[in-house]
């Protein structure tokens, strides 16, 4: 081959990938601080729609959703931050942070294997969108949806009344998954593998609700009871993923059904609220930019943990060092009648751990 013509496969390459990239352009984007995607809080009909219309982070059907109401775009926005920072306090002790980069795909290259951490990535952020939805409908802020009243025609056995407003987890199931599972290509592996995990996000919502309950009755008796549906806190929804995503499933693509299914026959076969994943994860010790891995130098550990945050696991063999510093802080505080406390300053000296 000649010189150009080596230089032409090149360029070739390197539009492959760039395409590649491309489609990692996603609606993630809208969670980052500071992207620079304003609010339509408060804008009249056409402002939100030809808002709407120019966001490019979004796909053309999430443009159109995004128009179909005020405030959809605040409340998407809302839900794909409420993914990020979940997912960055879920995994703040461990080799892989969910670190974030100012870019439109957001988590980085983590994104280019199909590993359980992509599966968590997918199914928090689908689960961030539901859950913001789905109290956007409970206070009035979307036009397009209310409380749930159909719930109240089911039978409660007598034990209470349906009252208040029962959260819409039915719509926002149903608008969240156009929202995002219209991205994935059916057709592909990978596509199937995000489908699978984006709905195993909104299943965790949908298994963990509650029933919150008010007592009527003269004096604390409990004459009638009036309860309502809600969701769990997203908190605990972070959490039951997290343990999803210890607990994830390894699939393969099966070419014949055009499915995925377990690695081998033994196996048992993932259900709907499990996480499942294509590729094993890199170990993220070192720095390998490609796999997404930033490696866990200087990374704080914990001395005295056995689990991931512990010096030993992060640091991956390499050992740590400690620094020591001083800390100022109130102490000895007293309170004088009436209203002020006074404290004396005492240093403490604290013992940090960092792996090098
Ligand atoms: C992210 O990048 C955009 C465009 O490159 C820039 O306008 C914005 O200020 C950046 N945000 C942060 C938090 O760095
Ligand atoms: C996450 O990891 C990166 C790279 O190892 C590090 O720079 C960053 O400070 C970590 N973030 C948190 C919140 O620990
Ligand atoms: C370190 O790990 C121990 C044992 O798991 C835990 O009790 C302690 O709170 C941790 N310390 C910090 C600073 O997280």
């Amino acid at each position: 081959m000649t010189l150009s013509g080596t230089i032409t496969a090149l360029w070739i390459v390197c539009l492959g990938v760039s395409l590649v990239q491309n489609v990692h352009s996603s609606w993630w984007y809208l969670g980052l601080a500071g992207s620079a995607y304003q609010t339509t809080m408060g804008s009249p009909a056409l402002t939100y729609r030809s808002k709407c219309s120019q966001i490019d982070v979004l796909a053309p059907h999430q443009r159109e959703l995004c128009g179909k109401s005020k405030n959809v775009l605040d409340v998407v926005s809302r839900g794909a931050s409420m993914g990020i920072e979940e997912c960055q306090w879920q995994f703040r002790g461990r080799r892989w942070n969910c670190t974030t980069f100012n870019t439109t795909d957001v988590f980085g290259h983590v994104l280019n294997l199909k590993t359980r951490e992509k599966a968590y990535i997918y199914a928090i952020s689908s689960a961030g969108v539901m859950h913001a939805i789905t109290k956007g409908c409970a206070k009035g802020e979307l036009n397009i949806c209310d409380c749930d009243n159909r719930i109240r025609n089911t039978d409660t056995g007598g034990d209470f009344i349906w009252g208040g407003c029962s959260h819409n987890i039915r719509f926002g199931d149903r608008f969240t998954g156009q929202f995002v599972d219209l991205n994935e290509n059916r057709l592909q592996p990978d596509g199937l593998m995000n489908l699978w995990n984006n709905k195993a996000g909104r299943k965790s919502i949908k298994s963990n609700t509650k029933l919150v309950c008010k007592c009527h009755g003269v004096s604390g008796s409990c004459s009638s009871k009036i309860c309502w549906r809600t969701m769990t806190s997203f908190r605990e929804i972070g959490n039951v993923l997290k343990d999803r995503f210890d607990g994830a499933s390894k699939v393969r693509y099966n070419t014949r059904k055009q499915r995925l299914s377990p690695v081998d026959k033994h196996q048992k076969k993932p259900n709907k609220n499990d996480l499942v994943y294509l590729e094993e994860s890199p170990d993220f010790c070192e720095t390998n930019l490609a796999l997404g891995s930033l490696g866990t130098r200087g990374r704080q550990c914990n001395k005295t943990s056995y689990g991931m945050d512990g010096c030993s696991l992060m640091c991956c063999g390499r050992g740590y060092h400690t620094l020591v510093r001083d800390v100022e802080e109130d102490c000895n505080c007293k309170f004088f009648w009436c209203c002020r406390v006074e404290c004396d300053k005492c240093t403490r000296r604290i013992e940090e751990h960092f792996c090098n």
